[in-house]
C-alpha cells in the first residue's frame, strides 16, 4: 500500500498558526515488529490547554484501529471518529491517558515515510523516517513539532529475524520472550517532538567506540550497517568523532546521551535524518572506503556526518515551533556544518564550493515559479519546502549575522539563543532575538531577509574624483517580483570590500565621515540597507579597482561595470581567495559573452592570458587552480540568459575552454598531467586530494583541443586508478567524449561493482552525460537494465536526476523527447514515492525561459502530466506551481 493522499489543494497557512489545544508529556509505544504487519501499542499522556475548547484531535495517516481506550475503559464505537487523517475523541480531561494499538504493513510502504522496510523481505530490515510528518503513519499523535513529549519505546520481534532493536535514547533493560521473540526498551529523557522518533530493527552489524566529552561523560557510538557494509563505516566513525569535538570547542555544546547509534540504509528519500540519538543515513552519506568512493564524496560524507550530530542542538534540544520555521533549524546547521567543513579542509576551497552550489540550486529556484521565501509564508505539501532556499539560502542568511555580530558576538547569542530556548520550540524571531539581545543590537531589519523571496541585485558604480583624490562606491539594490511577492523592499546587505592599486596592494580605506574607526583597515563591511546609498573613501591616490562582497557576504547577484583589465588584475592579485576565483568566474562569463556575440575578444583575452599565467605559477595550490580553470557551468550561464539554448550554451562553454587550453598549450597540459599522474596515491591528504583534482581539470582541457591524447591517457589513468577518485574521472571522460575506449570501461566497472549499490549509481549516472543526441537512446537502454528500479530513490536519481540536472544539452531535446520522458516516468515514480516524484519533478523548474521550441515542449510534458488522475498532494503542488507562474 502506499499512501496516496488526494490532491487537495488546502494550504497551511503561517498566519493561523495556533498553540495546540492538547499536549502530550509522555508516550509509551510498543511496537510488535513484522515484515508484513507491525502492530502499535501506545500510550499518550494527556494535557489541555485550559484556554481552548477543542475536542482531542489526533492525526493518523492510513492506520488500521484495532482498539481504543481512555483512562482506561474501552471507548464505545460512538465516542470516536476516524475520517480525512484525524481521530477525533470524545470525554478527554486533562491529565487522560488514550491507548490506541493500530496495525501498519512495512513491506508495502514503498514512499518510504513512517515505518518500511529497506532491502529484500528476506534480508532487508524495519526503520523509520518521521519527518516531517510521517509519525502519523505509524500511530495516532498531535503531529506536530512544537508537542514535546518524553519517550518510553518497547520493540519486541523475533529474535532470528530482528537480532537488532534500536530505538532513540538510552537503552533501559532487554530480554527474551516466548516463541522466539525478545525485546528492548529505551526511554528518552529529553522531551522531543515527533518528528525526531525512530526505531531500526534487523540483522545489522557495528563498529563502537568510546568517546568522552570535555567535561567527563562518556559516550558509545556504535555504527550500524548491513554485513557487506559495515567494513566502510570507519571514515564516518571517525568523521563523527570530529564533529562532536568540534561542537564542544566551537560552540561548547556537549552530547546528552549514553549512546548514540547511526544506523546506514540503501532506501532513503533525502540525504540523512537527525532522530534523536539514532540518526539514520542515506548509505550514500555513511559509506566510505578508497575503492568505492570519490574524494568529494568524502568530503560529503563528512559534512552530512556533522551536520546530523549538529542537529543535536540546533534542531533537538531547540526545536522548530511549526515548520515554517525550518530554516531555524535547517539554515543553522547548514551554517555550523559549513564552518566545521572550512575549519577541516580548505576555507577557500568551501567558500567557493557552497557559493557554486548556491548558485546552481538556489539562484534558480529563487528566480522561476518555485520561489519561496526562506520562511514561506503558505504550503500544500511541506517536504516540497525541504529546498535549496531554505538550507542554502537559509544558511547565507546565518551568516550575515554572525559576521554582523563577530565571532566573539556571535558565540555569545548562541548561548543566549540555546540557553533560552532549551528544551522548547522557537520561531525565527526567537533566533534572531536571541542574537541581538546578547550583543544589545536589533537584528530583527534581517527578518526581511527570511520573508522575500528573490536573489536581491547589488549594482555597484565607482567613481575616481582625482582633484579630491576620493573614490565614490555608489551601491543600489532591487530584487525582482516574485509569483506572489509583485514589489520588494529594501534589505540590508553587508558588502565587505577592499580597494586595489594598479600595482594589485590593497590600500588603507578610509571612509569620510567616520574619523577615527580604525583608520588603516584595508578591509571592511559596509551595509547597504536602503535602495541606494553611496560611500566615499579618501586619500586614494589613484582610480582603485574595488574587489566586492568579499568571501560573498550576501546572497546577492552583483552587477558592476568592470573593465576586463579590472577582473583580469584582482583573478591575479586578490588576497580573498573567494573573490580571487569570483574575478575569474565573472570574467569566464564576460568571455563567454565574446563568443555569443562574436564581437570583442577582450575578455576572452584576458581571462585565457591571466590562467595562462597562473597556471605556470609553482606556488599556487593545485586545488584553487583546478576551480580557477574551470569556468562557470552551464546551469549559472543559462541563468544569464534572457532565453536559453541550452545545447547553444553547451557548445559555447566548450568553446570556451577550448581557448583556455589552446593558450595554455598542449604540451605545457601534457607536461602537467604527467607530473600529477607521477604522484598517484590513495591518501586524503589536502595535497593528494588537490592534486587528483587538477589532473581531472588537466586531462579535460586536453580533451577540448587533443582528444586522441586525451583518451589514450583516460584509459591508461582507468586501467591504473588506485582510487575511485581517478577511476570515475577517466571514466567520465571517456564517456563524455564518446571515446571508442568509453564502452569497455563500462563494461569493466558494471562487473567489478555489480554487488556494491553505490558505486553502481556512479555507472548509470556517468552514462547519462554522454553528448547530446546520443543520450536519450542510453537512458532508455539503461532503464532497461535489471539493476534499475523506480522504488529506489538513489537508483532514480542517478538516472534521471543525474539526466536532467547535469546534462542539460543531452535533456533538452529540441523535439521534446527528453520532457515526454521525464513526464511520464515522474507519473509512474509518484505512485511509489511521492517525495522523490515530486524533487525530481522540480528538474523542469526554468522552463518560462526555454527559447520557445523546447519551452512549447516542456509546457506540454507539464500539462500532460498535471492531467494524470490520482497524483500526490506532493507533486500536484510542484506542477501546479511551475505552471501558475
Ligand atoms: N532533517 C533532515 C536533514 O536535513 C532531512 C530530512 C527532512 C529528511 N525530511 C526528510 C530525511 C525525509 C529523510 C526523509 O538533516
Ligand atoms: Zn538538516
Amino acid at each position: 500500500m502506499t499512501t496516496r493522499s488526494d490532491a487537495s489543494p488546502a494550504l497551511i497557512r503561517l498566519s493561523d498558526y495556533r498553540a495546540p489545544a492538547w499536549r502530550v508529556t509522555q508516550v509509551e509505544l510498543a511496537f510488535d515488529l513484522g515484515i508484513d504487519t507491525t502492530d502499535v501499542t501506545s500510550r499518550l499522556h494527556l494535557r489541555r490547554d485550559p484556554a481552548q475548547q477543542e475536542p482531542l484531535r489526533l492525526d493518523g495517516e492510513g492506520l488500521k484501529l484495532l482498539s481504543i481506550s481512555l483512562d482506561g475503559q474501552p471507548l464505545p464505537e460512538g465516542a470516536w471518529r476516524y475520517a480525512d487523517s484525524v481521530l477525533e475523541v470524545d470525554g478527554a480531561r486533562d491529565g487522560s491517558v488514550l491507548e490506541t494499538r493500530v496495525r501498519v504493513q512495512p513491506a508495502a510502504n514503498t514512499a518510504l515515510e513512517g515505518l518500511y522496510l529497506s532491502g529484500k523481505r528476506e534480508s532487508g530490515f524495519l526503520l523509520t523516517q518521521c519527518e516531517a510528518q510521517g509519525f502519523r503513519h505509524i500511530t495516532f499523535f498531535p503531529d506536530r513539532p512544537d508537542v514535546l513529549a518524553s519517550y518510553t519505546v518497547t520493540l519486541n520481534a523475533d529474535r532470528e529475524r530482528f537480532p537488532v532493536l534500536l530505538a532513540g535514547g538510552n537503552p533501559d533493560g532487554h530480554g527474551e520472550l516466548d516463541h522466539g521473540r525478545h525485546w528492548a526498551r529505551f526511554v528518552d529523557p529529553h522531551p522531543k517532538p515527533s518528528y525526531l522518533f525512530a526505531l531500526v530493527a534487523g540483522r545489522l552489524q557495528k563498529i563502537e567506540r568510546d568517546y568522552v566529552t570535555n567535561t567527563g561523560r562518556a559516550v558509545k557510538l556504535v555504527i550500524w550497517a548491513e554485513p557487506d557494509a559495515i567494513g566502510r563505516c570507519g571514515y564516518a566513525m571517525d568523521a563523527l568523532e570530529r564533529s562532536m569535538r568540534w561542537d564542544e570547542d566551537t560552540y561548547g555544546r556537549e552530547y546528552d546521551l549514553d549512546v548514540f547509534h547511526v544506523v546506514a540504509t540503501h532506501d532513503f528519500n533525502m540525504g540523512a535524518m537527525e532522530n534523536k540519538g539514532l540518526n539514520i543515513f542515506n548509505a550514500k552519506y555513511l559509506l566510505a572506503d578508497a575503492d568505492s568512493t570519490t574524494d568529494d564524496e568524502y568530503r560529503a560524507v563528512e559534512a552530512v556526518v556533522a551536520h546530523e550530530y549538529f542537529h543535536n542542538w540546533s534542531g533537538n534540544r531547540v526545536t522548530c515551533r511549526d515548520w515554517f520555521q525550518l530554516s531555524l533549524k535547517e539554515g543553522l546547521t547548514v551554517f555550523r556544518e559549513q564552518q566545521f567543513s572550512a575549519d577541516m579542509n580548505s576555507a577557500p576551497l568551501k567558500r567557493i564550493e557552497d557559493v557554486a552550489l548556491l548558485r546552481r540550486a538556489q539562484f534558480p529556484e529563487d528566480a522561476g515559479p518555485l520561489a519561496h521565501p526562506v520562511r514561506p509564508a503558505q504550503y500544500s505539501e511541506i517536504n516540497n519546502f525541504y529546498t535549496a532556499t531554505v538550507y542554502e539560502k537559509g544558511s547565507e542568511l546565518v551568516r550575515m549575522v554572525a559576521g554582523r555580530l563577530g565571532r566573539e558576538g556571535f558565540r555569545r547569542g548562541m548561548d543566549l539563543y540555546f540557553s533560552r530556548h532549551d528544551g522548547h520550540a522557537a520561531t525565527l524571531e526567537d533566533f534572531l532575538r536571541a542574537l541581538g539581545d546578547a550583543n544589545r543590537v536589533d537584528l530583527m531589519p534581517y527578518l526581511a531577509w527570511y520573508a522575500q523571496a528573490g536573489t536581491p541585485r547589488l549594482t555597484a558604480h565607482g567613481h575616481y574624483d582625482a582633484t579630491h583624490r576620493t573614490y565614490t562606491l555608489t551601491l543600489s539594490q532591487h530584487t525582482p517580483p516574485t509569483a506572489s511577492q509583485p514589489h520588494k523592499q529594501p534589505l540590508p546587505i553587508p558588502v565587505k570590500l577592499a580597494l586595489f592599486d594598479r600595482a594589485g596592494h590593497m590600500i588603507p580605506l578610509h571612509l569620510a565621515g567616520e574619523a577615527g574607526t580604525d583608520a588603516s583597515a584595508l578591509e571592511r563591511v559596509v551595509v547597504l540597507d536602503r535602495a541606494e546609498q553611496s560611500f566615499v573613501f579618501q586619500q586614494v591616490g589613484d582610480a582603485p579597482v574595488p574587489s566586492l562582497l568579499r568571501g560573498f557576504s550576501a546572497p546577492v547577484i552583483l552587477e558592476c561595470d568592470y573593465a576586463p583589465a579590472d577582473l583580469a588584475l584582482l583573478l591575479r592579485h586578490d588576497v580573498d581567495g573567494f573573490n580571487r576565483w569570483e574575478a575569474g568566474q565573472q570574467l569566464a562569463a564576460r568571455a563567454f559573452d565574446n563568443l555569443r556575440d562574436g564581437d570583442a575578444t577582450d575578455a576572452l583575452d584576458a581571462w585565457c592570458n591571466a590562467l595562462e599565467a597562473l597556471f605556470a605559477e609553482t606556488t599556487l595550490d593545485a586545488a584553487l587552480l583546478a576551480d580557477l580553470l574551470t569556468p562557470p557551468g552551464e546551469i549559472e550561464l543559462s541563468e544569464r540568459e534572457r532565453l536559453v539554448d541550452p545545447s547553444l550554451v553547451h557548445a559555447l562553454r566548450q568553446q570556451l575552454q577550448e581557448h583556455l587550453a589552446l593558450r595554455i598549450g598542449r604540451e605545457a597540459l601534457y607536461q602537467r598531467y604527467e607530473a600529477l599522474a607521477a604522484h598517484t596515491s590513495l591518501e586524503l591528504d589536502a595535497t593528494s586530494q588537490a592534486r587528483r583534482r587538477l589532473k581531472r581539470r588537466v586531462l579535460e582541457l586536453l580533451a577540448r583541443i587533443d582528444p586522441w591524447a586525451a583518451h589514450s591517457l583516460a584509459t591508461l589513468q582507468y586501467d591504473n586508478a588506485p582510487s575511485m577518485t581517478d577511476r570515475l574521472a577517466a571514466l567520465a571522460v571517456l564517456v563524455r567524449e564518446n571515446a571508442p575506449q568509453a564502452a569497455a570501461a563500462l563494461v569493466h566497472f558494471r562487473q567489478r561493482y555489480a554487488d556494491n549499490p553505490l558505486a553502481m549509481d556512479k555507472w548509470f549516472s556517468v552514462q547519462t552525460q554522454l553528448p547530446g543526441e546520443l543520450v536519450l537512446d542510453r537512458v532508455h537502454a539503461l532503464e532497461a537494465d535489471a539493476a534499475f528500479t523506480l522504488k529506489n530513490p538513489n537508483r532514480v536519481n542517478s538516472l534521471f536526476g543525474a539526466w536532467a540536472r547535469n546534462n542539460p544539452d543531452g535533456f533538452h531535446r529540441a523535439d521534446g523527447s527528453g520532457y515526454r520522458l521525464l513526464a511520464e516516468r515522474l507519473g509512474q515514480l509518484d505512485a511509489i514515492n511521492p517525495q522523490v516524484a515530486a524533487r525530481l519533478a522540480t528538474a523542469l523548474n526554468g522552463w518560462q525561459r526555454l527559447e520557445p521550441m523546447r519551452r512549447a515542449a516542456a509546457r506540454a510534458a507539464i500539462a500532460t502530466l498535471a492531467g494524470q488522475a490520482g497524483l500526490s498532494r506532493n507533486l500536484t503542488e510542484i506542477v501546479q506551481s511551475m505552471l501558475h507562474d
